[in-house]
Formats: C-alpha cells, sequence, structure tokens
C-alpha cells in the first residue's frame, strides 16, 4: 500500500479526532496473527561463522551455572535453556518456576530458524469471573493474587519438553539433572528470596505446604540455611522420565489437583490432561537496519514494541537533545501502552487488528498526533489506569558456540505467584489469573486496564507483557529480556535503543529507566536517569515525573560477528546474577 503524504495527514488528524478505531478497522484486512508478523523484514538472515564460545545471562548464578553443565554434556543452547528454567524454579521461585509459564524466542543456527515458544498458562475449564469480583462489585484481588483460584494451569513443564523434545540435543532428563539435584542436594537462599519470603509471610502462613517449603518457625530460612526440597526434586524427576505425562498426568497431576481442590480452586485432571505449550510465528520487523524478532500475542509485548519503533523511526533520536529523545520516547510508549489496553488477548481466542497495529502507515498516523514541545495527555487520546513494576519474572538470555539463541522469560506473576504450593509436589503455583482483565476497566496488579479481548473464558491464555527478544543487525546480535510486570515492555524497548546506538551488554543491563504507559499519564523515573536541566525540561513540556524503584532484572547476551566474540551481563542492580562467557 502507498498513502499518499495527503491521505497520512489525513490519517493523523483523524487519530487526534479519536476516530482511529473507525480508520484502523477499516484498513485492517483478513490477515492472521501469524500473516501479520514477519512481513516487513528487509535485514538479510544471519550467516557468519558461529562463535566457537557460549554466553549465558540469568538472575541466578547456580542457573547460569546449570546452563554451562549442560553444554558441556553435549547439550545446545535450547537443553541449556531447560537446564537454566527449571534451576531457576528451585533457586528463584519468587520470579518463576515449573507451577508458571514462560514465553521464549529460539534463533536455531543450522537453518536460521526462528521460532516462538508459547508456554503460557491457561484459564481452568471451570473459570467463573464472579469468583474475582467482591460483594462491592470490585475486584477481589485476594482471589486473584493468593492461593489457587489466583492461578492458571502451569504451561512451564510443557515448554520445556516441547523444548527438549523438539530442538534439544540431550534427553530432557539430563537437562533437568542440575536442578533435580540442587533441589535434592540443597542450596542457600540468596537476600532476594529471603525477601520474598519475609515479604509474604502471612500469606504463606494460610497454607500448610507452603508454610512448610518456605518458612522456618514460622521465620525465612536464615542466610546459611541449606534449603533442600526432596518433593519438587521427584516432580522434576517425573517430568525427565515421562515427559509431558510426568506432570500433566499421573501421580503429579491427581496431587496437583487434590490440592488445589481443597483449598478452594477449581482445576480438574481434564484441565491438566489437556494443556498443550505453542509453536507460534514471532513477530518481526525491522529498525534501522536491525531485525527485531520478538514475541507476538498472547503476549503484548513484540506489537507494543513494533508500534514504539515504527513510530520512532520516523525521528532522528540522534540529533535531539536529551529532553527531545525522552519526550518522543514517552509519547511512542503512551500509544503503544493505550493500544494494549484496548485490543490485545489471545490470539485463538480474539480477533485483533494486528495488520493495523504493526503497519507503518499506522505508526506515521501516530507520530504526527506528537507535538514537538509537549506531552499529549493520555485523556486526549481516544480510549481507557493504573503501579509497582515489581521484581518477580525472570528473564535468561543464551548464545551457544553454534551460534543457537534462546530469550527466555518465564514467570509465576507477582512475588512467589500465589504463595500456594500443592501438597506433595513441592510446585509452587503461579497467580497468572490476575492478568486477565477480570473485572472490565479495573486495573490489574500492575495497574494495566483490559478489554473483552482478554477477558477470562476457559483454556483460555491471558495476555502477558513478556517480551523476549532478539535483535540481529549486519555484524552485531543481542538476545535481550527483562522481568517488571508493564515496564518489561519499555525496559526492553530502551535495551534495544541502546544497543542500536552501539552500547555493549554490561552497559546496556546498567542503564537508567523510565517508563509510561498511558495512564496513569505520569513518567516513571529511576532515580538518576535526568539530570536537573532535562527533568525541567520535561516538567516544561508537560510531563509528571516520577520516582521509582525498583527496576531490572535485565540479562543479555551480545555477539559482535566481526570480532567473532560473546558479551554477556547480568544486571548489576540485583548481585545474586550472572552473566559469563566460555
Ligand atoms: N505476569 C506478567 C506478564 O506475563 O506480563
Amino acid at each position: 500500500m502507498n498513502l499518499s503524504r495527503n491521505w497520512r495527514r489525513l490519517l493523523g488528524a483523524a487519530l487526534s479526532l479519536g476516530l482511529v478505531f473507525v480508520v484502523g478497522m477499516a484498513m485492517a484486512a483478513e490477515a492472521t496473527p501469524e500473516q501479520a508478523a514477519g512481513q516487513r523484514s528487509h535485514v538479510p538472515p544471519m550467516r557468519q561463522r558461529p562463535p566457537g564460545k557460549a554466553a549465558i545471562a540469568s538472575a541466578n548464578f547456580l542457573a547460569t551455572g546449570a546452563g554451562f553443565e549442560v553444554l558441556a554434556k553435549g547439550g545446545n543452547a535450547f537443553d541449556a535453556a531447560v537446564a537454566v528454567a527449571a534451576t531457576l524454579s528451585v533457586v528463584e521461585p519468587e520470579s518463576s518456576g515449573i507451577g508458571g509459564g514462560f514465553m521464549a524466542v529460539l534463533h536455531r543456527a543450522r537453518d536460521n530458524r526462528d521460532v516462538f515458544i508459547d508456554a503460557r498458562e491457561v484459564a481452568p475449564a471451570a473459570v467463573d469471573a464472579k469468583d474475582y469480583v467482591g460483594p462491592d462489585g470490585r475486584p477481589n484481588r485476594d482471589h486473584s493474587l493468593n492461593g489457587p483460584l489466583a492461578a492458571g494451569i502451569p504451561g512451564e513443564p510443557a515448554g520445556l519438553v516441547l523444548m527438549a523434545e523438539r530442538y534439544g540435543q540431550l534427553p530432557l532428563q539430563e537437562s533437568l539433572a542440575p536442578a533435580i539435584r540442587i533441589a535434592r542436594d540443597g542450596f542457600h537462599p540468596d537476600p532476594r528470596l529471603r525477601e520474598a519470603i519475609a515479604q509474604k509471610r502471612a500469606i504463606l502462613q494460610r497454607w500448610p505446604a507452603s508454610a512448610a517449603k518456605y518458612l522456618r518457625g514460622g521465620k525465612p530460612p536464615a542466610a546459611d540455611a541449606l534449603w533442600r526440597d526432596p518433593a519438587q526434586a521427584r516432580t522434576l524427576e517425573l517430568l525427565g522420565a515421562h515427559g509431558d505425562a510426568g506432570f500433566y498426568q499421573g501421580e503429579t497431576a491427581r496431587r496437583l489437583v487434590a490440592a488445589v481442590r481443597a483449598a478452594g480452586g477449581n482445576w480438574t485432571l481434564a484441565d491438566l490432561a489437556g494443556y498443550r505449550a505453542l509453536e507460534r510465528t514471532p513477530l518481526q520487523f525491522d529498525y534501522r537496519g536491525y531485525r527485531i524478532i520478538t514475541a507476538p500475542p498472547p503476549s503484548s509485548g513484540g506489537v507494543a514494541l513494533a508500534e514504539m519503533l515504527n513510530i520512532l523511526s520516523g525521528f532522528d533520536l540522534d540529533k535531539l537533545d536529551r529532553a527531545h529523545r525522552v519526550h518522543y520516547i514517552v509519547e511512542a510508549m503512551r500509544r503503544a501502552f493505550r493500544d494494549h489496553n484496548d485490543y490485545l488477548g489471545d490470539p485463538d481466542f480474539v480477533k485483533m487488528p494486528l495488520d493495523m497495529l504493526l503497519s507503518p502507515y499506522y505508526a506515521d498516523g501516530l507520530r504526527q498526533g506528537i507535538l514537538p514541545d509537549r506531552a499529549t495527555p493520555s485523556s486526549m487520546l481516544p480510549v481507557a489506569e493504573a503501579s509497582d513494576p515489581g521484581m518477580h519474572t525472570t528473564h535468561f538470555s543464551i548464545i551457544d558456540a553454534d551460534g543457537n539463541m534462546a530469550s527466555v522469560t518465564s514467570t509465576v506473576n507477582t512475588l512467589l505467584g500465589s504463595s500456594f504450593v500443592a501438597a506433595g509436589t513441592g510446585v509452587l503455583l503461579n497467580n497468572e489469573m490476575d492478568d486477565f482483565a477480570l473485572v472490565p476497566n479495573q486495573p490489574n496488579a500492575y495497574g494495566l486496564l483490559g478489554s473483552k479481548a482478554n477477558a477470562p473464558a476457559p483454556g483460555k491464555r491471558m495476555l502477558s507483557s513478556m517480551s523476549p527478544s532478539i535483535v540481529i543487525g549486519a555484524n552485531r546480535t543481542m538476545v535481550i529480556g527483562s522481568p517488571g510486570g508493564s515496564t518489561i515492555i519499555t525496559q526492553v524497548l530502551e535495551g534495544i535503543l541502546h544497543f542500536i546506538d552501539g552500547q555493549d551488554a554490561s552497559e546496556i543491563v546498567a542503564d537508567k529507566r523510565f517508563h509510561h504507559q498511558y495512564l496513569p499519564d505520569v513518567v516513571y523515573v529511576e532515580p538518576g536517569t535526568f539530570d536537573a536541566a532535562t527533568s525541567e525540561e520535561l516538567t516544561r513540556m508537560g510531563y509528571a515525573l516520577k520516582p521509582r524503584e525498583p527496576w531490572g532484572f535485565m540479562n543479555v547476551v551480545t555477539w559482535n560477528r566481526l570480532t567473532n566474540t560473546l558479551d554477556a551481563a547480568s544486571d548489576p542492580r540485583r548481585p545474586s546474577g550472572l552473566g559469563k562467557v566460555e
């Protein structure tokens, strides 16, 4: 489609008049999400000698070590990803685990195949939105965040099986071996885990199996405590020995369902037996000569990244002073999050105008609504309130010696998920049901609003912000992602911009961050991000700047293909992480 300038102007004007939905729907053809993905990549596929070494960056040194252990046994990046994810499930349960789900972008070097693994949780068949509404019509946050009603059917075990069987080189059992050993022999919980347990102590005490797993005499474990969980080791062993059937059927499934139902949840054996991890086509688009390969729905992350970078491609960010660079980036964030709230959900359940949202012409229209020196109040953009970015969810990045890559973001949702451990399994369940728009127009834990597109339904995946991504340029490649709830998307955006500006992995993970998500209409700012003059200029333009902590745990690996060198870096804000090249 070759739209004339006037037509683009008209589109811009229509946007400011609030007609964007009508125009967008008129432009939307019948493209499926998969067709809408991958349309506009002009960066040639990578053909270069393999790096010969491997790089892994994860949120915990034991998990990074598990990845290298599996590589040394002859595994590839995908076997290492299974080992890292399973080990994080044991040593970093506050962020992710086999009671949760993950999303991953994989790049297989031998055939340049890019694939997205969707191991997102789904709603159980008996889901009932009324369970999440209090008598006053307001959201019942206790039900959506704590205990078994908060938990979706886990996707991580099936995702690990899929990754090992279709992309790995080792039997699943071998890749799970480090996690099983650490669960059985024990490890010393790091300060973040002990803080998470202290924060959730009262909720953990509600369920005996949760208290037994995480508390010692009603208190978080001491720094020198050796933490063992034979039940979790056995659950992982069954998964390794029997694949999907070892978790979704048989002993583990029976224990999970019995524990959930005894505590007021509604899972059935059929919910577990019916769960499938899926392969999807990743979203791909170009920005300044780089190909971005990222998460499609049911994540909003890739769509938002594409929309933001399409808008930003019309500005020469390098030539702008700091305040104006931030201004245009924030305006792009605002517009992408507005659309996130409105349109997105599980692609197997809802039709989304992806061809509109991903179109450069749509971005042109949005760009023309941005004033050069003034913030656009969110109240003047047609539509849709919003909180703590949290330090839950985890991301790790891997490149192996052959050039295979895994970008994996894994989560149980908020800190320690639902705090509910299913007795006899060692499995801590997620509280991902809160990521659905459970009560229309009421914000979730991240302050994100949702529409009908993200309403709960049996078997439906809840919308995510997870944005595992791979960025490929002519000579440089990056594997990136981050935890942080709704800030995942903007942190990854900022990481991509810094990479394209030439920064290395250590600089990218250390950069100070800011975030805007349409509503509330404020720019969240990591202390120290802006100097006084920039803050003053942004305030003059109409921005409300609000300091916020915490940020991070970005884990990045990069590959300079000219010098054939790898680099790995873990966010310096959190000392338990480790990025390593070997
Ligand atoms: N549970 C956080 C996310 O998926 O975005």
